[in-house]
């Protein structure tokens, strides 16, 4: 899936299954988003288990090389270089990640997170909707998820996608002791639910037209 945001021009964003080789950038992600020395996620616990499964978002920048090589005299190394240097262009970047727990007919959101240096340009939204995709394609009847009783932004998000409080789970943070909302969807397979999703997923398609 492949996601383009008119408030971060020329930057291309996709969504890939995180593997062990992104641990490390995710855990380096995860200690900037929270502001903290460790990760609060072990991500290499969670993908060893068989009912996990993570995404990450992956910012595609391309590299202004022309400048480096204008500054190569010889016009045949210039072009040679040129041509070297095209396939490494594009430098990819870790700037978000989704975690879903998948425990018998429900997914559980357990974690979201966006890159502070790019939040509110709909990148949490692109997350969520990879997520909840891979949700019905895996015929999950439900979504649902824990978040602060504070976190109105994520709380926003969420109810976007049909979310709805269901309860609140007293001192569920173990840090602060804050209250967690439980945010449920309604059945993911009724049409009422697809047709909102295929509404937010359709206006991102056009979103991406409108550059391609
Ligand atoms: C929550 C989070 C993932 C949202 O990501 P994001 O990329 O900033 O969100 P988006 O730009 O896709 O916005 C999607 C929706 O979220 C809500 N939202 C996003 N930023 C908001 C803000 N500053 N104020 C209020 N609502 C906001 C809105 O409903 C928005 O939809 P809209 O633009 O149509 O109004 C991000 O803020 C984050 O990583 N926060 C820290 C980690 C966290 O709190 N995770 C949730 C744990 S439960």
């Amino acid at each position: 899936m492949l996601f383009i945001s008119k408030k971060i021009p020329n930057k291309k964003f996709r969504i890939k299954l995180m593997k062990n080789k992104h641990i490390d950038d995710c855990e380096k992600l995860d200690k900037k988003i929270f502001n903290s020395n460790s990760s609060r996620t072990d991500f290499n616990k969670e993908l060893n288990k068989n009912n996990t499964e993570y995404f990450i978002l992956i910012m595609e920048d391309k590299i202004n090389i022309s400048l480096t090589l204008s500054k190569v005299k010889f016009y045949i190394l210039h072009i040679l270089l040129k041509s070297f240097f095209s396939k490494y262009q594009t430098e990819f970047k870790i700037v978000g990640y989704i975690g879903l727990w998948y425990v018998l007919d429900e997914v559980h959101i357990v974690s979201i997170a966006v890159d502070n240096d790019y939040r509110s340009c709909g990148l949490g939204e692109f997350l969520m909707i990879g997520a909840i995709d891979s949700a019905i394609n895996n015929s999950s009847e439900l979504l649902t998820l824990e978040v602060r009783v504070s976190n109105h932004k994520a709380q926003k998000l969420y109810s976007k996608f049909g979310f709805k409080q269901k309860g609140v789970r007293k001192n569920y943070y173990l840090d602060d002791r804050e209250d967690a909302l439980i945010m449920t969807t309604e059945s993911i397979l009724n049409s009422n639910y697809q047709n909102l999703f295929d509404n937010i997923y359709q206006n991102q398609l056009n979103i991406y037209n409108e550059f391609s």
